[in-house]
């Protein structure tokens, strides 16, 4: 192989290089370029899955086309997709491509955007996807229950060029709480979780398995997609012995850079595409450790490096920097000013086991919200509010959107976390442009669909309402949504 100074690598060469490099050492091949059309059919359906490794027992879940996670797709930016999703579960669904920005109608959420998908019917999503990225699709109807029994799957849409990287990898990241017997555990919907840190499981899995290792080769560039495809579980990813460059959040491109503390936060729906350089020792294994929550940490998986030399002997020094996508930029000085303030959960910190440590948690518990185990006066079943509102479930018919803008506005939102817990927001149908944190500036132009809030932050979020139709915002731990953490804005 070819291992000339790096500068004069072209990008059509280092990709040959790349092509090259798997089938020297025999990794399964990845497909760099979609199927001829952008069409897919998926089916919702039940099967079984081998989560935990061949000692341990199979597990009933529901799959998109018999898998954990589902069907990988690839689509083309600007390119027409069509995606037929026929339903064979026993009860209604819906698929939400999230963070894709689409047409309302496309968009997923039953009672608001379409009606539900009965058992044994079908839907026919049709959109064109404006950007590339890594995106995700799941269920937006009994969503607890149909996302903790393993309905999820990768949206790739590529770049109209080819990035230059040697392996283009997706882990799809999910936790599940198992049983003893491989079973799911039951009780979806427990109201004290709800009013907590949502349903965190006991089990990881790395593209559908609990995972010992992943093999690399010394020298190559690999461009990982991390998908959180979790219920409620926040990760903090660190790669021991290398420095991972964040060059994309939420499918949209942003300034390439290292995380702070070299920790990849990586909340409930997020999604984070890093440029690792495998500088390690060949015939070494390096870990991959999720430290999130305080005395909880554990190995994700590790990079085992095979034992041939490096490819190449330096990294790549060509740039990280991932093309833009042509997101519409908000003009902040004449910007319409809103603010979404997060309440209620629980106050006390007993019953939370070691969940959420000292350091965890930020500052006070004090503030809003609910006092000794006691809940703030919301209705049936609602543990949280927005604006003192609380939206429960999964959507439905005639919901008033909280705030109404005019298309085409710009629009910055004040998001105010009251709360004591975490929370990933979740926004439709936009990507919306990071601000600042706490009053601090946030670098790197970062743009998102999910803004990961820990206690008490306040975060600004600035885009444009260009995108008509009626588009909710909520916390992507499922089991707060479903409690009242969710509003709907329209774009009219
Ligand atoms: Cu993944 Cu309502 O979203
Ligand atoms: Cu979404
Ligand atoms: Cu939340």
């Amino acid at each position: 192989m070819n291992t000339e100074s790096n500068s004069s690598v072209s990008r059509r060469g280092l990709l040959q290089a790349g092509a090259g490099l798997i089938l020297t050492v025999a990794l399964p091949p990845v497909p760099t370029r979609a199927a001829e059309s952008n069409s897919y059919r998926i089916a919702a359906a039940p099967a079984r899955a081998r989560l935990a490794g061949p000692a341990r027992p199979e597990t009933d879940v529901w799959t998109y086309n018999g898998t954990v996670p589902g069907s990988l797709v690839r689509l083309r930016q600007g390119e027409p997709a069509r995606l037929v999703v026929e339903n064979r579960l026993d009860q209604e669904s819906t698929v939400h491509w999230h963070g894709i920005r689409l047409p309302n109608a496309m968009d997923g959420v039953p009672g608001l955007t379409q009606p539900p998908i009965r058992p044994g019917e079908r839907f026919v999503y049709e959109f064109t996807p404006p950007d590339a990225g890594t995106f995700w699709y799941h269920p937006h109807a009994n969503s607890l229950e149909q996302l903790g029994r393993g309905l999820a799957g990768a949206v790739i849409v590529e770049e109209r060029e080819s990035i230059a990287v040697d392996r283009d990898l997706l882990w799809v990241l999910a936790d599940w709480r198992l049983t003893e017997d491989g079973s799911i555990a039951r009780g979806f919907g427990n109201r004290m979780e709800a009013a907590m840190s949502g349903r965190v499981g006991n089990t990881v899995t790395l593209n559908g398995r609990v995972s010992e290792a992943e093999t690399v080769r010394g020298g190559e560039r690999v461009r990982l997609r991390l998908v959180n495809a979790s219920l409620a579980r926040i990760m903090a990813l660190r790669f021991e012995g290398h420095r991972p460059v964040i060059v994309a959040i939420d499918g949209q491109p942003c300034d390439a850079h290292e995380p702070e503390g070299g920790r990849i936060l990586l909340g409930p729906a997020m999604r984070i595409d890093v440029m690792l350089d495998m500088q390690g020792v060949p015939g070494k294994r390096y870990g991959v450790v999720d430290d999130f929550y305080d005395g909880l940490s554990y190995r994700l998986t590790e990079l085992a490096y095979v034992e041939s030399p490096p490819i190449r002997a330096h990294p790549l020094d060509n740039p990280l920097d991932l093309p833009r996508n042509p997101l519409p930029e908000p003009d902040i000085a004449t910007a319409e000013r809103h603010t979404l303030t997060l309440q209620g959960g629980m106050m006390s910190m007993s019953g939370m086991g070691g969940m959420m440590g000292g350091g965890m948690m930020g500052g006070g518990m004090m503030g809003g919200g609910m006092m000794g185990g006691g809940m703030m006066g919301m209705g049936k079943g609602a543990a949280w509010a927005v604006n003192g509102l609380s939206m429960t479930g999964d959507g439905h018919a005639g919901m008033e959107p909280a705030l109404t803008f005019q298309r085409g506005r710009s629009i910055m939102l004040t998001l105010r976390n009251e709360t004591a817990w975490w929370h990933p927001m979740h926004f439709h149908g936009h990507s919306f442009r990071v601000l600042s944190r706490n009053g601090k500036s946030v670098p790197h132009r970062q743009w998102q669909d999910t803004a990961l809030m820990a206690p008490k932050d306040v975060v600004e979020a600035a885009f444009v309402a260009d995108n008509p139709g009626d588009w909710m915002l909520h916390c992507h731990v499922i089991d707060h949504q479903m409690a009242g953490l969710m509003t709907v804005l329209r774009v009219a």
